[in-house]
């Protein structure tokens, strides 16, 4: 059996020869001669002469071989549908979807907004933008207007795809009036809009603007369109996140990179071979879903499961069933998920025959042992935990299950860095890197980064430069904004985030971005939104509100009247997912002199922890008013 630590070892000291090797997973129209171009840091160019295609090597390369095995399995437990792609199916379906983004003037370079809820339209869509060489630009079904326009804003897409409505819990949720309103908000227009429609709620089409997929389609049924061969440093797609201010990142990543990463950590890291089934249940609008719905399973030659659903609907045996169904041999989900379904009666899990499934995955948020211990022995199966971010595309720490299966994992740690990451623990203020076991510390990641990393932020070289590789003081090193703790062998802990960013049930979310939804609104002055630690979803937003007037504050019917307001305006804003836990009024909010708001103070208060030094802070009073 392979050891990992030589396998690791080897990433690091020969990255070239150890990436060529990778390299030659994925098809190429003209092989790179170059791995690696790091001249100008922290900048990193991978294959810079190699020209290839995401969609060619997810979809066309198979069908020589694979052309009548399934590809993309949609099951959708909102609307009782259930339907199956072969490869030559998908083929199809994504050369019609291209030949439409060439109807509507899609160019190479140009980006796709997608707003669609998980269907295979939205595998299709971003597919056949890979296919053309256009950009995608995924946003989250869950967000509103707000996030919405602030991202067509900044990618200034040549076309937004979307669809009359999605669905959760069995409640419809007209996307269009969403759409519509992003639209009217945003300075910039974008050319086309092309409308899927479900059938759930009535989505009027805007003349000259808005076109409807059906038809379109129908009209392509036939058509052909040829992969567009691209550097392998073409912007695959931008995908935006959650930092420290209001503005989101849009993360930019590569073309061939990215594909050889995915490719290579199918193998390694999830074990998986071509022609096994792979269920990912996460969302199309997150990088999860982009890596591990979509690309990664595809790259590999596997069926990959799309499930639009909660976990627990129709009950808590529907993904059970479902793995059943489809003979799910790996599947990948959120602690969260897992969590909800621990409340659930074990029969629903053990009415179907799970012999299918060889190991299941877990990220997104850490992994409390409990949970951890119950679905290991509920399923039988090895659980792996793994750690990443957004900007990373694919884990950075882990157990490679596919080099090393009997690697031992330890409770409440992911794991070791993956090849080709080279991780340390810094000192926040003096940068000094910490190499004895136990001592916390940012965890940072040394240059180049691994390829199918971002390679900048979208149109943003400057904050790309500055907001991840000038934080850690005095070294030119990857933040992840995550402080971690080593343990003499090597194995990671995370600690949680050391900006102010949350993670509610897994979604990553900036408190800036809740804050200044809530500031959007007449009656209120000043806000701060922390991440209180929640039993179900890991964290949860609280917010503390500083009305304008006293009226809120000393009457309780007006109070009530204006958390409501705030609660449907962040709802509004940025959809659902942002809604905070709670919002509390207050007087005033704790902050440091120089008027820096003390959201770590306000969190430890509500954790039931110390709030640690407050000599900096303007008026100590204040925390009197933030309570558990
Ligand atoms: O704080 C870490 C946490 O989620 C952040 C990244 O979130 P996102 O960009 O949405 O990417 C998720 C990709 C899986 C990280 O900075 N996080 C992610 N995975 C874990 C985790 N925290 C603890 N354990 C994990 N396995």
């Amino acid at each position: 059996m392979a050891d990992y630590a030589a396998f690791y070892q080897r990433s690091l000291q020969d990255p070239d020869a150890f990436w060529r090797e990778e390299a030659a997973r994925i098809d190429w129209q003209k092989s790179p001669t170059r791995i690696c171009d790091a001249s100008r840091p922290p900048f990193v160019r991978w294959f810079p002469d190699g020209t290839t295609n995401l969609c060619h090597n997810a979809v066309d390369r198979h069908l020589p071989e694979r052309a009548d095995q399934p590809a993309l399995i949609w099951v959708s437990s909102e609307t009782g549908e259930e339907k199956t792609y072969t490869y030559a199916e998908l083929d199809r379906e994504v050369q019609r979807m291209a030949a439409i983004f060439f109807d509507l003037g899609v160019g190479l370079g140009d980006r796709v907004l997608i707003y669609l809820p998980m269907i295979p339209e939205a595998a299709f869509a971003m597919l056949a933008c890979a296919r053309i060489g256009a950009i995608h630009c995924v946003v989250f079904g869950g967000f509103a207007s707000g996030s919405l326009a602030s991202r067509i804003d900044d990618a200034r897409p040549t076309l937004v795809v979307s669809a009359d409505a999605g669905s959760r819990g069995g409640k419809v949720i007209p996307y269009k009036p969403l759409l519509d309103g992003a639209l009217a908000q945003a300075q910039h227009k974008p050319h086309a809009v092309l409308l899927v429609d479900r059938g759930l709620a009535p989505a009027a089409r805007v003349a000259g603007r808005d076109h409807d997929y059906t038809s379109l389609r129908e009209r392509h049924a036939q058509a052909e369109v040829l992969c567009a061969w691209v550097p392998a440093t073409h912007p695959g797609y931008v995908l935006y996140t959650s930092g420290t201010t209001g503005k989101p990142k849009g993360v930019q990543r590569d073309t061939g990179g990215y594909a050889v990463a995915l490719a290579a950590s199918m193998a390694h890291v999830f074990a998986g071979k071509p022609g096994d089934t792979f269920f990912c249940a996460s969302d199309i609008g997150w990088v999860v879903g982009h890596s591990y719905i979509l690309y990664g399973p595809l790259l590999a030659g596997m069926a990959t499961v799309m499930y639009e659903g909660l976990p627990i609907q129709p009950d808590a045996g529907v993904w059970w069933r479902l793995v059943e169904r489809h003979r799910v041999n790996v599947m990948f989900t959120s602690p969260t998920a897992i969590r909800i379904l621990k409340r659930h009666d074990l029969a629903h899990l053990k009415a179907s025959d799970l012999s299918s499934l060889r190991t299941l995955f877990l990220a997104g948020e850490p992994l409390d042992e409990p949970t951890a211990a119950w679905v290991a022995e509920s399923l039988g199966v090895p659980v792996t935990d793994n750690y990443w971010q957004t900007e990373t595309g694919w884990p950075i720490l882990t157990l490679a299950r596919g080099v090393q299966p009997d690697q031992p994992a330890k409770l409440g740690s992911p794991g070791v860095p993956l090849y080709g990451y080279r991780v340390g623990l810094f000192d926040d203020v003096t940068g000094e890197p910490l190499t004895e076991p136990g001592r916390k510390g940012v965890l940072g990641i040394e240059g180049p980064l691994p390829p199918g990393c971002l390679q900048t932020l979208w149109g943003n070289d400057a904050r790309f430069v500055s907001t991840y590789w000038q934080s850690i003081p005095g070294r030119q090193v990857y933040s992840t904004f995550d402080w971690a703790t080593r343990d003499a062998d090597g194995y990671y802990t995370i600690l949680g985030r050391t900006d102010d960013v949350l993670n509610v049930a897994g979604h990553r979310l900036g408190s800036r971005e809740i804050e200044e939804a809530i500031t959007g609104h007449p009656g209120v002055a000043e806000a701060a939104v922390v991440g209180v630690a929640d039993a179900d979803k890991g964290q949860v937003a609280v917010a503390f509100v500083v009305p304008r007037a006293a009226g809120p504050l000393e009457d309780a019917t007006q109070g009530e009247a204006l958390t409501a307001e705030i609660l449907a305006r962040v709802a509004a804003d940025l959809g659902p997912v942002a809604r905070p836990a709670r919002v509390v009024l207050v007087p005033v909010l704790p902050k440091t002199r120089s008027g820096k708001l003390l959201r770590r103070a306000i969190q430890a208060v509500c954790e039931g922890r110390d709030p640690g030094d407050l000599s900096t802070m303007e008026d100590a009073a204040a925390l009197q008013h933030i309570r558990p």
